[in-house]
Protein backbone atom coordinates (compact mmCIF):
# COMPACT_ATOMS: atom_id res chain seq x y z
CA UNK A 1 0.00 0.00 0.00
CA UNK A 2 1.09 4.01 -0.66
CA UNK A 3 -0.39 6.30 1.49
CA UNK A 4 -1.45 10.01 -0.48
CA UNK A 5 -1.44 12.92 1.56
CA UNK A 6 -3.05 16.18 0.28
CA UNK A 7 -1.07 19.69 1.05
CA UNK A 8 -4.58 21.27 1.96
CA UNK A 9 -7.92 20.12 2.37
CA UNK A 10 -8.46 16.45 2.60
CA UNK A 11 -7.76 13.24 4.77
CA UNK A 12 -4.59 11.35 3.39
CA UNK A 13 -5.42 8.13 1.56
CA UNK A 14 -4.02 4.26 1.10
CA UNK A 15 -4.14 3.12 -2.38
CA UNK A 16 -2.27 0.39 -4.09
CA UNK A 17 1.17 0.31 -4.96
CA UNK A 18 2.10 0.24 -8.63
CA UNK A 19 -1.32 1.60 -9.86
CA UNK A 20 -1.67 4.25 -12.21
CA UNK A 21 -1.78 7.20 -10.05
CA UNK A 22 -5.09 8.85 -12.42
CA UNK A 23 -6.84 5.61 -11.37
CA UNK A 24 -5.59 5.79 -7.63
CA UNK A 25 -6.82 9.05 -6.84
CA UNK A 26 -10.62 8.59 -8.62
CA UNK A 27 -11.16 5.31 -7.25
CA UNK A 28 -10.64 7.18 -3.74
CA UNK A 29 -13.24 9.57 -5.14
CA UNK A 30 -10.66 12.36 -5.36
CA UNK A 31 -11.05 14.47 -8.72
CA UNK A 32 -8.82 14.80 -11.09
CA UNK A 33 -8.95 16.93 -14.13
CA UNK A 34 -9.17 15.35 -17.26
CA UNK A 35 -11.06 15.58 -20.87
CA UNK A 36 -8.77 12.32 -22.68
CA UNK A 37 -9.80 9.90 -19.79
CA UNK A 38 -6.03 9.43 -19.33
CA UNK A 39 -4.74 9.12 -22.76
CA UNK A 40 -2.25 11.64 -21.90
CA UNK A 41 -3.77 14.29 -24.83
CA UNK A 42 -5.73 17.15 -22.74
CA UNK A 43 -3.00 17.82 -20.31
CA UNK A 44 -5.72 18.66 -17.16
CA UNK A 45 -4.14 15.99 -14.81
CA UNK A 46 -1.09 17.59 -13.86
CA UNK A 47 -0.74 17.49 -10.22
CA UNK A 48 2.11 19.15 -7.90
CA UNK A 49 3.96 16.42 -5.60
CA UNK A 50 4.83 18.46 -2.79
CA UNK A 51 7.15 15.19 -1.02
CA UNK A 52 8.02 11.69 -2.36
CA UNK A 53 8.53 12.24 -5.96
CA UNK A 54 11.10 9.57 -6.02
CA UNK A 55 7.95 7.36 -5.18
CA UNK A 56 6.17 7.64 -8.37
CA UNK A 57 7.71 6.08 -11.44
CA UNK A 58 9.94 7.80 -13.71
CA UNK A 59 9.16 10.06 -16.37
CA UNK A 60 8.89 8.54 -19.62
CA UNK A 61 10.29 9.91 -22.82
CA UNK A 62 6.75 10.37 -24.01
CA UNK A 63 5.55 12.26 -20.57
CA UNK A 64 8.34 14.97 -20.15
CA UNK A 65 7.99 15.76 -23.76
CA UNK A 66 4.09 16.16 -23.63
CA UNK A 67 4.94 18.79 -20.50
CA UNK A 68 7.38 20.44 -22.08
CA UNK A 69 4.84 20.90 -25.20
CA UNK A 70 2.44 21.77 -22.67
CA UNK A 71 4.41 24.21 -20.28
CA UNK A 72 3.64 22.16 -17.37
CA UNK A 73 5.53 23.56 -14.50
CA UNK A 74 8.17 21.91 -13.24
CA UNK A 75 7.63 19.80 -9.70
CA UNK A 76 4.72 18.41 -11.38
CA UNK A 77 3.77 14.95 -13.02
CA UNK A 78 0.43 13.85 -15.31
CA UNK A 79 -1.56 11.98 -13.13
CA UNK A 80 -2.38 9.74 -15.94
CA UNK A 81 1.04 8.97 -17.16
CA UNK A 82 2.74 7.85 -13.87
CA UNK A 83 2.34 5.13 -11.23
CA UNK A 84 2.48 5.56 -7.53
CA UNK A 85 5.35 3.08 -5.74
CA UNK A 86 4.71 5.00 -2.28
CA UNK A 87 4.18 7.65 0.02
CA UNK A 88 3.67 11.12 -1.73
CA UNK A 89 1.77 13.94 -0.75
CA UNK A 90 0.26 16.09 -3.46
CA UNK A 91 -1.95 19.66 -4.43
CA UNK A 92 -3.33 20.78 -7.66
CA UNK A 93 -5.24 24.67 -7.92
CA UNK A 94 -8.49 23.09 -7.50
CA UNK A 95 -8.22 20.46 -4.25
S1 LIG B 1 -5.90 12.93 -18.40
FE1 LIG B 1 -5.57 14.07 -20.20
S2 LIG B 1 -3.41 14.33 -20.20
FE2 LIG B 1 -3.75 13.13 -18.42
Amino acid sequence: MAKISFAKGRESIEVEAGTNLMQALTKAGVPVASSCKGKLVCGKCYIEVVEGSYNLSSASEEERDFMDLKDIPSGCRMACACQIEGDVCLDTPYW
